[in-house]
């Protein structure tokens, strides 16, 4: 099929290049003529491991190609819109600017009998919205919602072996024509047996913003049960192991640590409790902005969790962070725990190192005012505190052999739970974990 991918940011350029690895010819727009450059190249304009290889790989087979020109859009047969809904200035509810520029722009290209194919997470009731504004325009072009739910660090697998697929389309019928096309951009995928969905608009748009909501829930409940370990005296991975037992709750994203960020879960909860209240259901997400606070909690607990750590204050005192990402095999520091946290112990008084394997250049755009460093040696050198922020693998296997030479003090604060804490104590180090004693 020929399919136009209208974004080329993390969502549609891994999009883009897995439509074309299904074998269909695709184009990537945008109007950032340097992200175009870079994708052209072949170059991923941030890093995702496996895309690089898959946008040459695509490129070679003359099925990939990428553009600033709306019209080379003209010719699909279905156009994918992955443009970003970021969080909008000031207020909770998504920004939908781009989305509703990128349908608008495309409707008035698109050939008769094609499809437009919304994959950003809108709030709910988006899809009729814009199939309405179209119909109003001109006949022939049918909206349909396919929500992604791929993560960073994971987006060409999850794009190209997800778990499910959704297809949201107006009548809400598996007998609807929209349901074939996808059936036929989707076929190889559907032949591995993944499991599809067909249903309306509305549960459609629900499905997204209700999974990212339930994965911030249970990051947000365990994060408030590491509050009472912290308490008592309990040990929160082991209560999270004990209860993920129990198949009905499961053990993943019950990891207990400085929380959730990103480009995804912190804006689309918001969003969901911004769109609740415009319906009138403010009640139903009342527990979203509680799962918020937990979250944010956790940054300031931190802090001062370390100030502790180092006898009540932070003047004066080295830092050593040892990753910014908001979470590992990603650059992405969108409200990134771990480079918020750092930038309040800076504010706080202390000279703070900061490092990170991917996302040193993405961190120094957002905060220049830290100090960032390329090695960890080099953040470690003379540093009263390490602080492991993100569970990047280099740093989970670290040593206190590996740090002991390069440190002044012997304090380490693992924000994510995952340094060995016996060998760490056993070597004469102060050791803080997250919701453990
Ligand atoms: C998320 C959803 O997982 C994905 O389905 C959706 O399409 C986009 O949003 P992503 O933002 O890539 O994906 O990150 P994810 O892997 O979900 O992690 C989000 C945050 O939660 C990270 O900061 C991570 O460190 C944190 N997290 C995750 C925890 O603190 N504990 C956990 O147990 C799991």
């Amino acid at each position: 099929m020929k399919i136009s991918v209208i974004g080329c940011g993390y969502l549609g350029a891994v999009h883009a290049a897995s439509m074309a690895k299904l074998g269909h010819t695709v184009v990537g727009i945008d109007v950032d003529s340097a992200k175009i450059a870079e994708l052209k190249a072949g170059r991923a304009p941030f890093f995702e491991p496996g895309l690089p290889e898959l946008l040459l790989a695509a490129q070679d087979t003359g099925n990939l190609s990428f553009s600033t020109d709306f019209q080379d859009a003209a010719e699909a047969d279905v156009h994918f819109i992955c443009v970003g809904t970021p969080q909008r200035v000031g207020e909770n509810a998504a920004d939908l600017t781009y989305v509703n520029a990128a349908f608008t722009s495309v409707a008035e290209l698109a050939k008769e009998g094609s499809y437009l194919v919304g994959k950003s997470t809108v709030p709910v009731g988006t899809a009729l919205r814009l199939q309405e504004e179209i119909r109003s325009t001109r006949d022939g072009i049918t909206v349909v919602w396919n929500p992604e739910f791929l993560r960073e660090g994971h987006a060409v697998k999850d794009t190209l072996h997800p778990d499910r697929l959704v297809y949201g389309v107006e009548s809400g019928l598996e007998s609807d024509a929209a349901v074939a096309v996808l059936d036929e951009v989707y076929a190889q995928t559907l032949s591995e047996g993944t499991p599809r969905l067909v249903v309306n608009f509305p549960t459609a748009e629900l499905v997204k913003t209700a999974a990212n909501s339930f994965l911030a829930t249970k990051i947000s409940f365990v994060n408030a049960m590491a509050e009472l370990c912290e308490l008592t005296g309990a040990d929160v991975t082991s209560l999270a192991d004990a209860i993920g037992r129990d198949d009905r709750i499961g053990r993943k994203f019950l990891n207990a640590g400085i929380g959730f960020g990103g480009g995804c879960l912190p804006k689309d909860i918001r969003a969901f409790n911004a769109r609740a209240e415009e319906l009138g259901a403010d009640q139903a997400l009342t527990f979203l902005r509680e799962i918020d606070l937990i979250n944010m909690r956790r940054r300031s607990r931190a802090v001062e969790v370390m100030r502790e750590m180092l006898g009540g204050s932070l003047i004066g005192k080295n830092i050593a962070v040892l990753g910014t990402a908001f979470k590992p095999e990603s650059d992405d520091v969108r409200d990134s725990p771990a480079l918020s946290i750092a930038q309040q112990l800076q504010l706080q008084g202390a000279t703070v190192k900061v490092t990170d394997p991917e996302a040193i250049n993405n961190s120094r755009r957002r905060f220049p005012e830290l100090s960032y460093v390329e090695t960890v040696e080099e953040a470690l050198a003379k540093a009263d505190l390490v602080a492991v922020l993100t569970e990047w693998k280099q740093y989970r296997d670290l040593t206190p052999e590996d740090l002991a030479p390069h440190t002044r003090g012997r304090v380490i604060f693992d924000g994510r739970n995952v340094i060995d804490s016996k060998a760490f104590k056993a070597a004469g180090w102060t050791y803080q974990g997250v919701g453990r004693s």
